[in-house]
């Protein structure tokens, strides 16, 4: 497809990241913004100034229904991912569907199965696999130049950090889940990512809701909305096995009594080398002259724009039919293992993962 013909992307939920989305889009050559929707209308005709976009549907049905959408951005409350991602894909549109892929682990095999049958691109826009020093990390681990990973730790520990109480987000029937499913799945993405995506088979995991259900630990993100409730975790703490032997510890929190926030980290152990990314810094270690050396990644450049080389992934693979790097599958991984550490937590037994799909 050449330039001329820009890829028509309709805007489904303008709220906070499909606003960023569409800051992205509209920066990219080879894409259109064709059309923007919200169940709060006046939300998506803003956007549609702010961002000169052609349309303004009155509700995802008709934007769904239009045959000049090539392709959309679902950016809604968790609850909403699979039947519109579904929706989109049998009316034959590529979807850049927002993580958690979906609210839970029956709702992520119908996205699935939807995109089996669709033929289409759906992928979850993880944008921390696209920020420079993990771009770095992950071209050292292809070279081989960590050996065999065998444990990775990542952690995103927010100390008084919970997005909107009472609002969708800390809403169990609407989020699915605090933390973990917020945060937890950029880090277990991540991870996987980085580890060279071996096959999880077991979970132990533990959550706990200590601040949230008395009304502390909230954050900036988001107004709160104390006609709402706080019925999911604010920590979450689990161990995943994979089939080579490799382990992954994960930590997340919105809130708890720490000595500080702690921006996202993952930490790389391997045979030869190991990794460290943090925020938007990173670091290689090795042992050399009987001593552990430190090689830090550049810091990426000013104008550096992790999100404009993630969009345009994902015109690249609708372009190009190939499946993007954050595909169904990856998705359905996480759902997988979120859904374990969740019933792990209920039962306090290790959960073995039922890879039948
Ligand atoms: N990738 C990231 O870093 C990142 C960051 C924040 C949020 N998210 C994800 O993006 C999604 C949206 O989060 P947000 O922070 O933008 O939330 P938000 O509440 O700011 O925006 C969601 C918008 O969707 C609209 N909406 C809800 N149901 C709808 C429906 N059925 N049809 C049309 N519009 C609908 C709401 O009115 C609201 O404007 C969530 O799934 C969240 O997990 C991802």
């Amino acid at each position: 497809m050449s330039v001329e013909k820009r890829i028509r992307i309709g805007i489904i939920g303008a709220g906070n990241i499909g606003n960023v989305h569409m800051e992205t889009i509209k920066t990219l050559p080879g894409a259109q913004l064709a059309g923007v929707t919200d169940v709060y209308l006046p939300l998506a005709e803003k956007r549609a100034k702010e961002h000169q976009i052609e349309k303004v549907y009155a509700n995802s049905d008709q934007l769904l229904g239009d045959p000049s959408i090539d392709a959309v951005v679902i950016a809604v409350s968790n609850e909403w991912h699979a039947p519109i991602a579904v929706q989109a894909l049998e009316a034959g549109k590529h979807v850049l569907l927002e993580k958690p892929m979906a609210i839970d682990l029956a709702s992520a095999r119908l996205i699935v199965e939807a995109e089996r049958k669709a033929g289409k691109v759906l992928m979850i826009p993880h944008q921390m696999r696209w920020e420079a020093p993990a771009i770095a990390v992950k071209e050292q681990v292809e070279k081989g130049a960590l050996g065999q990973i065998y444990h990775a730790k990542a952690t995103y520990l927010r100390r008084k950090g919970i997005p909107g109480w009472g609002t969708w987000f800390t809403q169990m029937d609407k989020s699915g889940g605090g933390p973990l499913i917020d945060l937890g799945v950029h880090m277990l993405d991540l991870s996987l990512y980085l580890m060279g995506n071996p096959k999880p088979v077991s979970v132990y995991g533990a959550t706990y809701a200590e601040f949230g259900p008395r009304k502390q630990g909230i954050g900036t993100w988001g107004a709160p909305n104390w006609q709402g409730k706080f019925d999911v975790e604010d920590l979450a703490t689990a161990l995943v096995k994979f089939d080579n032997g490799a382990t992954l510890s994960l930590d997340v929190s919105w809130a708890g009594l720490l000595e500080t926030d702690n921006l996202p980290s993952v930490q790389l152990l391997g045979t030869e080398g190991g990794a460290y990314l943090k925020g938007s810094k990173g670091k290689l270690f090795a042992e050399k002259f009987d001593r552990i050396v430190e090689t830090e990644i550049s810091a990426p450049a000013a104008n550096d724009d992790p999100r404009a080389r993630m969009i345009q992934h994902f015109l690249t693979a609708i372009e190009s039919s190939t499946p993007p790097i954050t595909s169904v599958m990856t998705g359905y991984t996480n759902n997988l293992i979120l859904d374990a550490i969740y019933r792990s937590s209920q039962s306090g037994d290790e959960v073995k993962l039922n890879w039948d799909i």
